[in-house]
């Protein structure tokens, strides 16, 4: 959940690098930051509690130069948000950034104790300092004395390390918890998130668990644990280093709502043939799923709510009966799972504990896994039999926006996948439901042009301190998705229920002071009796904004405060177009209320801790 990026080269200047790294990696982590850089011969380390402009603050006071260093930007786990806990955490000669958890640690720090070594911070990761230093100082070399290290550490890392010692190479190791290297000309980068550097290097290897890289100016090593050099793929990144800046948008969000369009023509593209109402999905085959006779979709958030859509998209689709389950829930509760179930991970980041736990889980009592992501090679990749990639780009606002909407038109695909090969639906079906897919970022475009109306109705709720947000059918989770869109930027309690639920419970927080959002879209066959929920509300005097597609009555009208139209499409396409309003008042009420929309409070965009 924290980043970590490091330079090696005198092609640039490091701590430019180093803060520049920082900046981009700040959404995945931003209670304290610090840097460590080696100048003749002796460690720099400046740290600070805060936001990065506090870091940048304290640095702008000085001068640092140097042609090694490495720097972190962290969200708490072990020991609170002060500047004594930020890294990096130094031991004599040795500075250490991590991402990750040790679990071990306590005994490992009972042990340094003993030997006279003083802890300063309440980290886990401090015992990771201590005891590089404690094998270095003991005769190993730098390099051995990491690998030594490290075999007596269990846990969760991405760790960099340099040493005054041998200020010419940082070493860095992983072991769940992402790590790549960057190459460039007399010159090498490291980063746990390739957003950090891409801007200077496209050239990138993704370190595999137990992988130690040894980074000189000139080049670099990769061993395993016990020394033994091993060779790993250089890739080539196409992301767009533009696609990492704010382009002219005020925040990341704002950005990502508007690149939601481009997004979902980028992963549609090559996946189909109208012509012949085919779906196909790189490196799938279908006999992989030929006895497949029930799937389990796994996800947390917003990647929840995008599996439980896919539940009905998939039902409706191919006929394969869906359970959807939250990630955290699934692996705990001796879930009934054999050799014909389906696991379905969805997770934008591909390193979400919980869902790569779950996923494991599924995998361990006999499932076929399958991986929906946006990260290339993340974890959870790597851990599926199958991987269907969403090509979203890179997601730095911390609320997902582009990503969800990604993995339903995957989860979409997906469906007709199925439904086609099982001969569930025919040839024609399989073209008119492609014909939707083709004509979904158009959809987009159009449901984006509310957003002036949109910022308008935003200017006249936020003052308001709580919301329901009401759905049905593949509208439910849209329902949730809103509620959680707005809690999380806006810190305005918001609830998502299914609106049948509405005269079991929820309708009595309904007065004149709750803004209910009822979503509509014309075609559902639950339409009327949404109506009937819009009468029952207003007859609370709740305020209604009605969330709707096509035609309104002048009658209907009269009841409600607010109408959104959407454009019109099919009932199963409705939570794609429906979702986009809901992201974009939530964004603007946000703006109204003055919130840290990007980075908002307590979250972070990487939940890699259970
Ligand atoms: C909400 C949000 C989170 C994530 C959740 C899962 O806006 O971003 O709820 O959806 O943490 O993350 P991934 O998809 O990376 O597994």
């Amino acid at each position: 959940m924290c980043g970590i990026v490091g330079y090696i080269g005198n092609k640039h200047k490091t701590i430019n690098v180093l803060m520049d790294g920082l900046q981009r990696l700040e959404y995945r982590g931003y209670d304290s930051s610090g840097i460590a850089v080696i100048e003749n011969g002796h460690s720099k380390i400046v740290k600070s509690r805060g936001k990065l402009r506090n870091l940048k603050k304290k640095l702008s006071r000085k001068t640092l130069s140097g042609y090694v260093g490495i720097g972190h930007t962290r969200w708490a786990t072990h020991g609170k948000a002060t500047e004594k806990n930020a890294h990096p955490h130094v031991s004599g000669s040795v500075s250490v950034v991590h991402n990750g958890i040790i679990e071990n640690y306590q005994e490992l720090k009972k042990e340094l104790i003993k030997k006279g070594y003083v802890f300063y911070s309440d980290t886990d990761t401090e015992v990771i300092a201590h005891l590089i230093e404690d094998y270095y100082k003991n005769g190993l070399s730098f390099e051995n004395a990491v690998r030594s290290a490290f075999k007596s550490i269990e846990g969760s890392y991405a760790v960099a390390v340099i040493s005054d010692k041998a200020p010419d190479r940082i070493i860095a190791i992983r072991k769940f918890s992402p790590l790549i290297i960057a190459i460039g000309e007399k010159e090498n980068y490291l980063a746990s998130d390739i957003s950090a550097i891409l801007s200077y290097s496209r050239k990138v290897i993704f370190l595999d668990d137990g992988d130690v890289a040894i980074l000189e100016k000139n080049g670099y090593r990769i061993t395993d644990l016990e020394g033994k050099e091993v060779k790993r793929d250089v890739s080539v990144i196409n992301w767009d280093p533009v696609s990492i800046e704010k382009g002219g948008y005020r925040h990341y969000m704002l950005k990502e709502i508007h690149e939601q369009s481009r997004a979902v023509l980028d992963t549609i593209r090559g996946r189909f043939s109208e012509e012949m109402g085919e779906v196909y999905f790189e490196g799938l085959n279908y006999k992989s799923f030929n006895n497949i006779k029930r799937i389990v979709a796994l996800g947390c958030g917003t990647s929840f709510h995008a599996c439980l859509i896919g539940k009905y998209m998939i039902e409706k689709i191919s006929g394969i009966p869906v359970e959807v389950d939250l990630s955290s829930e699934f692996r705990y509760r001796g879930p009934v799972i054999d050799s014909k179930t389906l696991a379905i991970a969805v997770s934008q980041s591909g390193e979400t504990a919980d869902t790569s736990e779950a996923l494991l889980e599924a995998r361990r009592k006999g499932a076929k896994t399958l991986a929906i992501t946006n990260v290339e090679r993340s974890k959870i990749a790597r851990e599926s039999d199958m991987v269907i990639y969403t090509r979203a780009g890179p997601e730095i606002g911390v609320a997902s926006t582009k990503a969800f909407t990604t993995q339903l038109i995957v989860l979409y695909l997906f469906s007709i996948y199925l439904g086609k090969n099982r001969k569930i639906i025919t040839e024609k079906k399989a073209k008119d439901l492609i014909g939707e897919v083709l004509y979904t970022p158009q959809l987009l475009e159009k449901a984006l042009k509310l957003e002036d109306e949109i910022k308008e109705l935003g200017r006249n709720l936020y003052n308001y301190s709580n919301f329901l947000f009401l759905g049905r059918g593949p509208n439910y989770p849209i329902a949730l998705e809103g509620a959680l869109k707005l809690k999380e930027i806006s810190y305005i309690h918001a609830e998502g229920h299914a609106a049948g639920e509405m005269k079991h419970g929820p309708i009595a927080l309904v007065d004149e002071n709750m803004p209910v959002v009822l979503i509509a879209p014309r075609n559902g066959v639950t339409y009327n009796k949404l109506l009937g929920n819009l009468q029952e509300i207003r007859a609370r005097r709740g305020k209604i904004i009605f969330l709707t597609s096509g035609e309104v009555s002048e009658e209907l009208e009269k009841h409600v405060d607010k109408t959104i139209r959407i454009p019109e499409c099919s009932s199963i396409i409705s939570p794609l177009i429906a979702v986009i309003p809901l992201q974009l008042l939530a964004y603007y009420i946000a703006m109204y209320k003055g919130t840290d929309i990007d980075q908002p409070r307590n979250l972070a965009k990487v939940v890699t801790v259970e």
